[in-house]
């Protein structure tokens, strides 16, 4: 029997820069899934979700395509065997596992990475594949682009796989740098799901990335062939150029190339535990996500209304958006009086029941000890 966790995770700011070639700082949570699993002589697996109670079987040696499978975890699962399977040449061995969770599903805590972790990490050892983390985090990435039909970034599932524990993970999307930054001892991370499970979050994403794509092929005219992203964008360029682009091309671009100068901002503020800046930078993500990117709800507005009414640090939604949750930094000392005073405030504001978890920051997928 082999047991393997994988974390949830937050992104402290760099939403929907990822797939712009961008800059992102996610951090994975204490919240996490575990995978129990015995390796079988065949080729045959049988998957159970505790959570949903749920069983799904499938052979290796005859994948089912995606659409052959019903919407949902076990899209996930074949989906990281389908692409290791590509990746090596080799057919994987049959399992018999059970997913057990503490994470919600639908609330932007990037389940389905964990999952995809889980399964990639399981595999790599029982297999003996000897593939690094970060080829296991991009064949994962490739495994929801082709099974789960959503054209993600590689955030969620780098996240899930390469995080060190009490840090955040800068990722330079780009070029798969990544470096731990450690999080400031004494603030916390507070999980705010505002209880609106996502909707339309598939199409509307896919629609979002094309817009990116719309805005680079308006703008390599007039800056150049070598802006391949909108990563190559700087806010200076963006200012002079993007008023020529035509609505909503202009507000999603404009978004994006100011998201991914707060990154940078960000982790300067990290660094020097510098509150004023942290929240500066966090609202003004929120506000750039819910007026220019327009992925924002009436509910996660309420909640990062809700947690600074109650003092957080900063807080903003995190995740793809379209519901979920929101993330806020919160001082360790005051978290009982914000997590009561947060959940009070949300209550009157909105008709769906918060829930709000205090969190630490997580290592990425590991077998369990
Ligand atoms: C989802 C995707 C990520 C990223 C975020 C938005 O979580 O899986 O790749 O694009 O949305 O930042």
């Amino acid at each position: 029997m082999l047991c393997v966790r994988a974390p949830g995770r937050v992104n402290l700011i760099g939403e929907h820069t990822d797939y712009n070639e961008g800059y992102v700082l996610p951090v994975a949570l204490s919240l996490e899934l575990r995978v129990h699993a015995s390796p079988r002589s065949d080729t045959h697996c049988r998957v159970y979700s505790e959570l949903l109670d749920e069983q799904y079987e499938f052979d290796l040696a005859a994948l089912p395509a995606p659409d052959a499978l019903p919407r949902g975890f076990i899209r996930y699962v074949a989906g990281v065997a389908w692409a290791l399977q590509q990746h090596t040449g080799r057919t994987l061995t049959g399992i018999e596992a059970t997913i057990s969770s503490e994470l919600p599903i639908g609330a932007g805590l990037s389940s389905s990475a964990a999952l995809e972790a889980a399964f990639a990490l399981l595999w790599n050892t029982l297999d003996n594949l000897g593939l690094e983390r970060l080829v296991l985090a991009q064949l994962c990435q490739q495994a929801e682009h082709v099974y789960a039909g959503v054209h993600c970034g590689v955030m969620d599932q780098v996240a899930a796989l390469l995080s060190e524990a009490g840090c955040a993970l800068f990722v330079d999307t780009r070029t798969l740098f990544t470096q731990s930054i450690a999080l400031p001892r004494d603030w916390a991370i507070v999980v705010a799901d505002t209880g609106v499970p996502r909707t339309l979050a598939e199409s509307a994403y896919n629609q979002r990335r094309a817009q990116c794509e719309e805005a680079v092929v308006a703008l390599r005219p007039l800056l150049g062939e070598e802006v391949r992203a909108l990563r190559d964008v700087s806010p200076e360029q963006g200012a002079l150029y993007l008023p020529l682009l035509p609505e909503p091309i202009r507000q999603r671009a404009r978004h994006v190339i100011g998201e991914n100068a707060r990154v940078l901002e960000f982790l300067n503020a990290l660094a020097h535990a510098d509150a004023a800046r942290v929240r500066a930078l966090m609202l003004a993500s929120h506000a750039s996500l819910r007026d220019d990117y327009e992925v924002s709800c009436p509910e996660l507005n309420a909640m990062v209304d809700a947690c600074m009414a109650a003092g957080a640090i900063g807080a903003r939604l995190t995740g793809a958006g379209f519901g979920g949750a929101c993330v806020a930094l919160v001082e360790k000392s005051h978290l009982p009086e914000f997590l009561a005073q947060a959940e009070r405030y949300y209550r009157q504001h909105a008709r769906y029941e918060p829930r709000l978890i205090a969190c630490e920051a997580a290592a990425g997928a590991t077998r369990c000890v």
